[in-house]
């Protein structure tokens, strides 16, 4: 018996909610499998996934039913720092606004949830993306970039630094085991808690019937990065911050490299705001660019993905030619612990998005099919459905040739490439090498770890004076 059900109790539930055929080869199973697919049973939102059945059928997604007309642009701390809080535009109070995340930071009071449930199926790489090997010239996989970072963080505060990693079950035992080999790449082992995420059941596009992926098992897929709330929860990751007094929580994805973790500016600006949740954002480059849109609609803040923006509003510019909906989502957000803890005894604030999907299933007959078109809804919650129940919510813009080259695509596409996040890495180290003093020959590759200079300033008082560097090199600790 599983967690309380039976075949009796399954029979019941199951025919209750019109499901009753995922037992059809009940008869056939092991008492082992029996065992294993009353476990997944017992777990099914049954209500939840009815009524999202029924709105799709009503061809009224979720998202859809924002009344985009009224959309606005949303309220922004803009680069140069100018907007919403004037009291912004000088150096001496963004110089102030940094000194707030600092001394947060030296409290102790950060930590980091990076999300890294996905497949990565567009990148064409068969492993979880995060053991992607990604330094130009270090060849260091993103997973250990963003450790680094996070040692240099723990080395200039003074404190040690939580990271929760989520996975999926497709990518967990991989990742588990890349951390066991590397020993963390050297991050303290009490301060990495790596838990999987939730899934949930594929179900026939045209009859809302659950998918079987074999006999004894449910098609099951990630339940979308708004599993993250649910997880946090449930690992005991959001009563693991409480005990170490960590009040805000830096959620970031596994495919930027350049992702700016613990920037004092982001995290005095929530601060400041005393905002419950504050997100990046960038300027979109042009109207198709495939990033979230962050929009203002009736004083709340919403994410509209780039297939839920209609055309017109997506196309629309203002006088001066620049883009009216111009904030891209670059999916880091910064939460308080006190909002998530409020949200995660909440199943009502996020909703379910639909997708509909390819996926292998046994038909009536037991048989394994393959199919060549989309035959299944999959449900996917988004962690930036947070924002409108957020207080004081926060958007603050950074430059995106220093905060963001995420890793999408494989070689070879136009953009969002392994080749164009290595590029921009090199560029901007590149530069900061050149601020420092040095001087670099044409076409070389660079790359410097956190832990040998975090900034310029810092790479200005380690270089010898008049560096020259002629071949590609890493900078990093000796
Ligand atoms: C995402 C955002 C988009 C944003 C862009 C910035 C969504 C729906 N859209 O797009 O608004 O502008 O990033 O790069 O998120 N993940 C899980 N579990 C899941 C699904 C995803 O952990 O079940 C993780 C992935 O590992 C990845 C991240 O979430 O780290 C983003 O997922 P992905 O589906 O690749 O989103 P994008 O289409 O890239």
């Amino acid at each position: 018996m599983a967690s309380g059900w039976n075949e009796t109790t399954a029979r019941h539930v199951l025919q209750q909610h019109g499901q009753l055929h995922v037992l059809e080869f009940w008869d056939e199973l092991t008492a082992t499998e029996r065992h294993q697919l009353l476990a997944q049973l017992v777990e099914v939102d049954y209500a939840g996934l009815t009524a999202s059945w029924q709105t799709q059928a009503n061809a009224a997604a979720s998202a859809d039913a924002l009344d985009l007309s009224r959309a606005e642009p949303p309220p922004a701390l803009r680069l140069p720092i100018t907007t919403i809080d004037s009291s912004l535009a000088t150096d001496e109070a963004i110089t102030r606004t940094r000194r707030l995340g600092e001394q947060a930071m030296a409290r102790g009071g950060l930590g980091f949830v990076l999300v890294a449930g996905g497949q990565g199926t567009r990148l064409g790489f068969p492993h979880p993306k995060g053991m992607f090997p990604c330094g130009p010239v270090s060849q260091r996989s993103l997973f250990q970039i963003y450790v680094d970072r996070l040692l240099a963080l723990r080395r200039r505060y003074g404190v040690s630094i939580p990271l929760y990693l989520m996975t999926s079950p497709a990518t967990h035992d991989e990742t588990v085991e890349f951390f066991r080999r590397h020993r963390n790449f050297n991050y303290p082992e009490s301060d990495v808690m790596i838990f999987c995420q939730g899934t949930m059941p594929s179900l026939d596009i045209v009859t809302g019937r659950l998918l079987l992926a074999e006999k004894h098992a449910l098609a099951l897929s990630p339940n979308g990065h708004g599993g993250t709330l649910e997880a946090l929860q449930r690992y005991g990751c959001l009563e693991d911050m409480r005990a170490r007094r960590v009040e805000h929580l830096w959620y970031f994805q596994v495919d930027n490299p350049l992702v700016p973790l613990g920037d004092p500016f982001f995290l005095g600006a929530h601060l400041q705001a005393q905002s419950e949740m504050t997100t990046q954002v960038g300027a979109k480059r042009d109207p198709a660019e495939r990033v979230g849109n962050v929009i203002a609609l009736d004083g709340r803040l919403h994410v509209v993905e780039y297939t839920e923006l209609p055309e017109t509003l997506a196309q629309q510019r203002d006088v001066d030619g620049s883009l009216r909906y111009w904030a891209g989502n670059l999916a880091v957000h910064l939460f308080e612990r006190t909002f998530l803890e409020r949200m995660s005894g909440r199943s009502d604030v996020l909703p379910y998005h639909l997708a509909r999907k390819k996926v292998e299933y046994r038909n009536q007959r037991g048989e394994r099919m393959v199919p060549e078109a989309p035959n299944a809804i999959k449900f996917e919650k988004f962690i930036f459905d947070l924002m409108p129940h957020a207080a004081r919510p926060l958007v603050v813009e950074v430059d995106l040739q220093v905060a963001f080259a995420p890793i999408k695509n494989a070689d070879g596409a136009d953009r969002d490439t392994p080749q164009s996040a290595r590029e921009a890495m090199v560029s901007l180290h590149r530069r900061w090498l050149e601020e420092a003093g040095a001087q670099l020959a044409p076409d070389i590759l660079v790359e410097i770890d956190p832990q040998f200079a975090w900034d310029v300033t810092e790479l200005a008082q380690k270089l010898p004076p008049a560096t020259r560097v002629l071949r590609d090199t890493f900078f990093t600790l000796k």
